[in-house]
Formats: structure tokens, sequence, C-alpha cells
């Protein structure tokens, strides 16, 4: 597939009116997505668990308009939101091309978040595969008007998922489940331009994989996710980046299979604190963690010796945790998150997710 093949060539711009509405996961990277060139094209491959209890829900209305504009009006909770326009409207921009009837219609986007907004979790990766859900059932509408043949839901999913990236990279790996990857790798047979479910063995080990949320910072970070990624340029050590990412992908594969979860957890947390590294040692450097991510981080190495439990943790850029486990050991993982980590946690908010299996359809009229 090349981005040409995108491109919707034929609609029907008189179906008047319609609604969608889909619920999209967060997902979390195992080997991390960090840098990247033009077009939101990622400098390394990367490979997520899709989350599925924490999930944006959009619905859009929309109806035919006159004039050459992009017209649209977002909610977010239930109230009128001029916050997130700007970065609609570039990414109405950037998929205008492969979507040419965005300027035929309005749209009223209404969208919620089933966790909490200022918890610190990046909904950009829910929100974006959210909408890109929904317009593509809107693409569907009005092609299926003209061509009576079903767009097929492979096609569906890969156009979803390349315009979910033109929103923002990680949003293309939220649309299905349970392990997904992007960006173009010897291991899978991923592409550049959307993400695709990984298709390698898994082992029963990683059915239900867990993963709570500590919430240890609430607040905004004080570097986007878009400026770190800038920040791999001249990086002094981003080609050998890009290199581990392709290797601990390679590794991560067999591990799947295997489901040796000793050397899982060497790979994610490893991927964890390079990610982190390379903020560290970026021009201008940062630190995205605070005090009690160290101290979590800790705990959970001691609680590791001391039980031999196989919790490990990962990182995204910010200063909450993800705690990874094994669904057997749902029990004594959560009484020591309760006993011992809650209070790292801001007002002990911790979040219970676990992989999921992608996007949802709610409702199409
Ligand atoms: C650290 O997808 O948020 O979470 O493409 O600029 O929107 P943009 O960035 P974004 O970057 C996510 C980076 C990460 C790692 C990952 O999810 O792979």
């Amino acid at each position: 597939m090349t981005a040409q093949d995108f491109i919707l060539k034929t609609y029907n711009a008189n179906v008047e009116n319609g609604s969608v509405k889909w619920s999209s996961p967060s997902n979390i990277a195992l080997v991390k997505y960090w840098g990247k060139k033009e077009h939101q094209i990622p400098e390394n491959p990367s490979i997520s668990f899709t989350l599925s209890d924490c999930k944006t829900i959009t619905e859009i209305t929309y109806s035919k308009k006159e004039g050459n504009d992009f017209s649209f009006d977002v909610y977010f909770e239930g109230e009128k939101n001029e916050a997130f326009k700007p970065k609609i409207q570039t990414f109405f921009e950037r998929i205008e091309a492969y979507m040419p009837f965005l300027k035929d219609y309005h749209f009223k986007i209404e969208t919620s978040n089933t966790f909490p907004h200022s918890s610190g979790i990046a909904s950009s990766a829910s929100g974006m595969s959210a909408i890109a859900l929904c317009l593509m059932s809107i693409e569907q509408e009005l092609t299926d008007a003209v061509t009576s043949s079903a767009v097929e839901k492979s096609f569906f999913n890969q156009k979803a998922s390349f315009l979910a990236r033109l929103g923002s990279g990680s949003a293309c790996r939220s649309i299905e489940g349970e392990l997904v990857v992007w960006g173009k790798n010897e291991s899978t047979e991923s592409s550049d331009l959307y993400g695709i479910k990984f298709e390698g063995d898994v082992h029963a080990n990683f059915n239900n994989y867990q993963d709570t949320i500590l919430l240890v910072d609430k607040g905004e970070k004080q570097v986007s996710s878009t400026v770190g990624h800038q920040l791999m340029y001249g990086h002094p050590f981003a080609k050998e980046r890009f290199a581990q990412a392709h290797d601990n992908l390679a590794k991560l594969k067999t591990i799947l299979a295997s489901g040796d979860l000793n050397a899982f957890i060497k790979i994610v947390e490893s991927e964890a604190l390079t990610l982190h590294a390379m903020m560290m040692t970026s021009m201008p450097y940062f630190i995205l963690m605070k005090p009690n991510t160290l101290e979590v981080i800790n705990k959970i190495w001691a609680f590791r010796m001391k039980t031999g439990s196989k919790v490990c943790f990962t990182l995204d850029a910010g200063a909450n945790v993800h705690v990874l486990y094994p669904e057997s050991e749902k029990e004594i993982v959560l009484e020591f998150i309760e006993k011992v980590l809650a209070k790292y946690c801001q007002n002990e908010h911790y979040i219970c997710d676990q992989i999921g299996k992608g996007a949802e359809l709610l409702i199409k009229s």
C-alpha cells in the first residue's frame, strides 16, 4: 500500500446527513516510537498493547453544507470546547487529500474519555483514532451509496490507522488489538503508514495481561511529545536508538511466542528507561519523571526480588507508571499496589486496565 491508495476517488455527495459513534482505546507501547520524519513517518518501529477500559467515545453528526471551508464544532464532555479545535483543524488539513468530502459537510464532534481528563493519561491516541474511525464510517456511508460494495474491513482498518497516524503517531496503534506494530521492520509485515495487528504467535502468559496505571503526576507535561520527537533530530544517540528499537522488536517477537516473562521484563523496562534517557540527553535536555516515578520503579524491583513476581513497569512520555503483570498475578500485585505503591500516586489514584481488543462501532445512522 502507498499513501495514494488511500485517496478516495468517487463518493456520493448527495448524502444529506447522518451520525456515527465509535469508542477507541488508548495503547501502551512496549517498544517505543520516539523520533519521526515528515508526515508523521516514524524513525523506528514500535509495538504496543491495546488497552481495554481507557478509551475515548466520539460521536460525529454530519450535515451537508455550502462553501469551501472546514466547518466543525467540538464538544468535550458535554461542553463546547474551543481548545481542541486547532488540533482538529490541522488534522483535517492533513487528511483532506484522502477524504475530499470533508469540506462538503458540517461536523458536530462530541467526545468524552472514560478516564479523568486531568490524569496525565495522553488522550491523543484514543481521541485521534476515534475521530479517524468516525470519518471512515462516514466515508463508507458515502461510498456504499455509489458502489454498493462494502468497504473491506481490512482496508477500513488500514485507512483508519493511516488517518489516525496523521493526527498523532501513536493513535495509529489504537484501531485493533491486542498487540499492534507500526513502522517498517524486518520482523513483521508492518508499514510506516499505518499500524497492523501483530500476527506472530502469542503465548498464553500474555492473555489478559494487566496494566495498572499509577497516576504519579496529573499535571500538564512541561514538554509535549511532538517537541520531544523533534529533539531526536541531531540527537547524538539517535542512530543507535533507532537500530536498538528494530533489534528489540525482533527479540520481543520471539519472547511473545515463547512466553519468557523474564526476557519480556528486560526489553520492556529497558525501552522505558531508554525513552527517558533520550529525553535527558537531547539538547535542550529535559526530565519528565518525578521523584515518585523513581520510588515506584525501585519498589517494583524490590518486590520482584523478594517474591519472584513477574511484575514490571513501562513509562510513556510523562511521570505516570504503567505497571504490567500477568493475569495469574492479579491478586498479589494489586495488593502490592494498594499497600505499597498507591501512596506515590496523586491522591492515591490509579487506574486498573488490561490488554484489549480494539475500537468498537457503537452507532451508525
Ligand atoms: C512516548 O504519538 O503522542 O508515547 O505523533 O507527535 O502525536 P505525535 O506523538 P505521540 O508520541 C508518543 C510517544 C510515546 C511512545 C509511544 O507511544 O510509542
